[in-house]
């Protein structure tokens, strides 16, 4: 890898200026997921062996360039305080004296970096300013690493630079899911819009063997092929697009796996009466809602034929039951072969995780990503400016 690690500069003594993601749901005051916070802990415990005083910057919300207090970072201190097992200084307004003047061992948040716009702006100034503040630059925020802002871009140009543990682990899972996998490799892409996906499909469709295409976007490519979805979300203008993504797989060799089956009902409702139909018999007034058996056990053979992995979307409308039955059978299937050492897992991006959480596999997959947007372009095979900044400093 061409990045540095923390590992690889000397800590001792030197603020390390740290990005971090702790971009965390909230509800009434309340962090009601930490897991991006507990992925953060072990580099700042490592800073702290090393002899460094972490000075963590971050983001919350999209405060636009103010200061708006139900965004301000103090709110996640009580459960950052939790996760490290110390008492984090909190500081809205960051000096370099008084960073030094704190002692050996303190841990130090700064107030949400998106409260001035010369953040989401990356300007120099900004990125001046926070290197004035410390030694040594850490990003351990692989999920804000697809913005090129001052505290992820900007500022790893102006200091000795490496990535921290998290961004490790990340930038390392998806270089075995995609970069160099073991094959045969087969990604499962699902949710409901083909056309936040299409660069995404594009890519993996040069990279990948095998395609799964669940969710509602498949609906997309179904009528592209001229099958009636009746009332089913669908992108009925998009339909040259998907042709041509379904043209351009047979060139690759990449073999695109659509739902022959399907569970239709005539409301998107909990417990709706659904039925389950050939793919090219929907009745008219239904919507598709998830897929059927048949193409379940389609998705299982290809994941038993796997080596490696790639998962991002569910493969139904898995927020409400029974729709998520397609999608929890298959990430089962995915977790258990995991688990026994057969299969290579990586998933990410947006609601996958809370699909997979919910069907009780994602413990068991060999990776889940924090990130959302940023997993997304990284499978779109751009570059992340947040990383690339690493690769050269
Ligand atoms: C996220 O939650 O996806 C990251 O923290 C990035 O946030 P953003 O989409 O507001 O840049
Ligand atoms: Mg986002």
């Amino acid at each position: 890898m061409a990045w540095k690690t923390l590992d690889d500069i000397d800590l001792a003594g030197k603020i390390v200026l740290t990005r971090v993601d702790i971009n965390v749901p909230m509800d009434d005051g309340r962090v009601t997921d930490a897991t991006r916070i507990e992925r953060i802990v072990p580099t700042v415990k490592d800073i702290l062996a090393k002899g460094g005083k972490p000075v963590l910057l971050a983001h919350f919300g999209r405060p636009k360039g103010k200061p708006v207090p139900e965004m301000s970072l103090r709110h996640v201190v009580p459960a950052l305080d939790d996760e490290l097992g110390l008492s984090v200084t909190f500081v809205e307004r960051p000096d370099r004296e008084s960073l030094d003047a704190l002692p050996e061992g303190s841990v130090v948040l700064v107030e949400n970096t998106r409260f001035t716009s010369m953040e989401t702006d990356n300007d120099p100034r900004m990125a001046q300013f926070l290197a004035s503040l410390g030694d040594v630059y850490c990003n351990d925020a692989f999920s804000a690493a697809h913005r090129a802002h001052a505290s992820t871009e900007g500022v790893a140009h102006l200091l000795p630079a490496c990535a921290g543990r998290l961004m490790q682990a990340e930038l390392t899972a998806l270089e075995v899911a995609l970069g160099n996998p073991a094959r045969p490799v087969v990604a499962v892409v699902g949710g409901a819009k083909v056309s936040t996906k299409l660069d995404l499909l594009g890519n993996l469709i040069e990279k990948v063997d095998m395609l799964v295409i669940g969710g509602g976007m498949a609906n997309t490519f179904l009528a592209a092929q001229g099958i009636d979805v009746a009332a089913s979300l669908c992108e009925h203008d998009l339909g040259d697009t998907a042709r041509e993504i379904l043209a351009k797989a047979k060139t690759t060799g990449c073999e695109v796996i659509l739902p022959s089956d399907v569970v239709v009902a005539k409301e998107f409702a909990a417990n709706a009466k659904s039925s389950t139909v050939p793919a090219n018999a929907v009745p008219a007034g239904t919507m598709i809602l998830d897929a059927g058996p048949n193409s379940v056990a389609r998705v299982k053979e290809a994941i038993d034929k796997a080596k490696t992995l790639i998962w991002n979307g569910p493969l139904g409308a898995f927020e409400i039951e029974p729709f998520d039955t397609a999608t929890n059978a298959a990430a089962e299937h995915a977790a258990a072969r995991s688990a026994s050492g057969e299969l290579i897992s990586v998933a990410g991006g947006g609601d996958t995780v809370a699909a997979l959480n919910r069907a009780g596999a994602a413990d068991r997959f060999t990776y889940i990503s924090t990130a959302g947007g940023a997993f997304l372009e990284w499978m779109e095979g751009k570059t992340l400016p947040g990383v690339a900044a690493l690769e050269q400093g």
